[in-house]
């Protein structure tokens, strides 16, 4: 298995505290990777390295072993690396498939430059359909954005990543903020994404039955390092990870 992505000693310091620490590690191509850690672990952060929001004070990004650590977040949108929308970047008052369409409509561009042409924009629509289908979020195609519960607008924010067609998905927190009743729906995009098997997938999550469920790998973020890496059973015997974090990550699950 190839590494798609992978990091050198990839550090950030905000003021004197440093967010990520060193953290070297390799994504396998088309695996599913969870990110793990307690709040401020640094989770959200590496993220944002990964993407291009911030630039590392320290050390580098390769994706396909192509140093990318200067490249902008809409280069490496381009080239493969995609995250999820926040919901700011949705327009409030288009309708969820017009809000699809658009974002298909932008990746058709950065494609093909001139195809803005009438005639596209059925194509357009007919992804943004099959998209939201892939969402189960067909049923509200007409509605307008502002009005979507959290959790449906978490789905559009997930249709309007895979509008844009890169090869990894960086999934933060995608079930945050959602009611116990939301969060089946959104896993089992998740999982009908990675059944696919045509992505790869690096979710940060704190719900553990999720990272069980889907991880091939697990990375384990603390005070900005990498504690450690592994299948999920692996990092749930591991004592250094149980003492540093999933002990208290059970009991808040169980509660
Ligand atoms: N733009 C910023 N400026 C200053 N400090 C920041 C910035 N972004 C993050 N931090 C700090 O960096 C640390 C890591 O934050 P980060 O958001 O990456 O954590 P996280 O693991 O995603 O946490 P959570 O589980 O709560 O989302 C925290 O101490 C946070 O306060
Ligand atoms: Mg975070």
């Amino acid at each position: 298995m190839s590494a798609i992505i992978s990091t050198q000693q990839l550090s950030i310091a905000f003021g004197g505290h440093l967010a990520v620490n060193q953290v070297s590690t390799e994504i396998h191509e088309k695996s599913f990777t969870s990110v793990i850690g307690p709040n401020g672990a640094g989770k959200t952060t590496f993220f944002n390295l990964l993407s291009g929001q911030l630039n590392p004070t320290e050390g580098r990004v390769f994706f396909r072993g192509k140093d990318i650590t200067a490249h902008s977040p809409t280069n490496r949108s381009r080239i493969g690396i995609g995250r999820s929308f926040q919901i700011t970047n949705v327009f409030p008052n288009l309708t969820v498939l017009e809000n699809v369409r658009l974002a298909v409509q932008s990746q058709a561009k950065v494609r093909y430059q001139l195809f803005a042409h009438f005639s596209f924009y059925h194509k357009f629509e007919n992804k943004a359909r099959e998209l939201l289908k892939t969402v189960l979020l067909h049923e509200k195609e007409a509605s307008l954005a502002v009005n979507l519960a959290h959790g449906e607008k978490r789905k559009l924010e997930i249709a309007m990543l895979l509008a844009l067609e890169t090869e990894v998905l960086l999934l933060d927190e995608p079930t945050a903020g959602m009611s116990l009743e939301e969060v089946p729906a959104i896993l089992e995009v998740i999982k009908a994404i990675k059944e696919k098997g045509d992505r790869t997938i690096v979710l940060i999550e704190h719900k553990m039955d999720m990272i069980l469920d889907l991880s091939d790998e697990v990375m384990v973020l603390f005070n900005g390092e990498l504690l450690a890496k592994g299948s999920p059973e692996e990092m749930m015997e591991n004592e250094t990870v149980q003492s540093a974090y999933l002990g208290g990550l059970h009991s808040e699950n169980l509660a």
